[in-house]
């Protein structure tokens, strides 16, 4: 589960979309307030998986900004871009999809390393709205992006993932975070969806932010999601860069 290999052989042999916990629709009314509204914002899904909901949570609320789908499993990556393009997502289409091999500098882009390598679709002048999505196969980690340079990050349970790997999964964990926090522009949302309860998660959050002068630069909270499935309690975090 924290391997990179396992998710992509879970990806290739299943053939099936999936989405962890729920989906957006589930949701939607605790998540929506967090979207920034200004076209030049950026929202990032960090293991986004074969997962529908940050490409719902963008049609909901008619996002006008950049969109990055992000996963360390390649697999993951070529389902986003399809159903980016998809005519299912009428609404949002796209031209062609760039592929780069380094990333093209214009000032779309300005916030990626120049390691990045992304597929972009860009927007297509015909079509309502105005948003760019971007296809980034890469670690979460160590992230390929510029301190400061999201507004909204998602996490939608890639740090329970993480947290699976038996020998380092605190670590790695913990560097997650703090990448996570790196790219979050000042008044930015980290919003993490997992089952652990406060207990675990909330220490895990302040100790990984700890390099940061947490309290100080930071705020943390958390509210209860109720309960789905399997009468398992889920919750959402939220990190705020002051
Ligand atoms: C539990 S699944 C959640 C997928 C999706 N967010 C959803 O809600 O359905 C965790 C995802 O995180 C990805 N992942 C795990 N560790 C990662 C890492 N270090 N860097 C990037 N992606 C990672 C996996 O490939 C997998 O797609």
């Amino acid at each position: 589960m924290a391997k990179r290999q396992t998710w992509q052989k879970r990806y290739i042999d299943s053939g099936k979309q999936f989405e962890w916990f729920f989906n957006f629709e589930t949701v939607k009314r605790k998540v929506l307030p967090f979207i920034p509204k200004s076209d030049e914002c950026r929202i990032i899904d960090l293991g986004c998986g074969t997962s529908h909901f940050t490409l719902d949570l963008c049609k909901a609320s008619e996002f006008q900004g950049s969109v990055f789908l992000t996963d360390f499993s390649m697999e993951a990556v070529f389902h986003q871009q399809k159903i980016y393009a998809a005519p299912q997502s009428s609404e949002i289409c796209y031209d062609s999809g760039i592929p780069c091999n380094g990333v093209p500098s214009n000032s779309k882009t300005s916030h990626l390393d120049k390691s990045a390598v992304s597929t972009e679709h860009k927007k297509s002048s015909k079509l309502k709205t105005k948003m760019t999505s971007f296809f980034l196969c890469c670690d979460a980690e160590m992230l390929p992006l510029k301190d400061h340079s999201m507004d909204l990050v998602i996490d939608k349970g890639t740090v329970d993932s993480v947290l699976k790997d038996k020998n380092n999964g605190l670590s790695r964990a913990r560097q997650m975070l703090k990448e996570a926090a790196r790219i979050l522009t000042p008044g930015g949302h980290y919003i993490q969806f997992t089952d652990e309860d406060p207990d675990a998660r909330l220490s895990l959050l302040e100790n990984s932010l700890c390099d940061f002068d947490v309290y100080r630069h930071f705020n943390i909270t958390y509210s209860s999601l109720g309960f789905y499935g399997n009468g398992i309690e889920y919750f959402l975090y939220v990190v705020v860069r002051k």
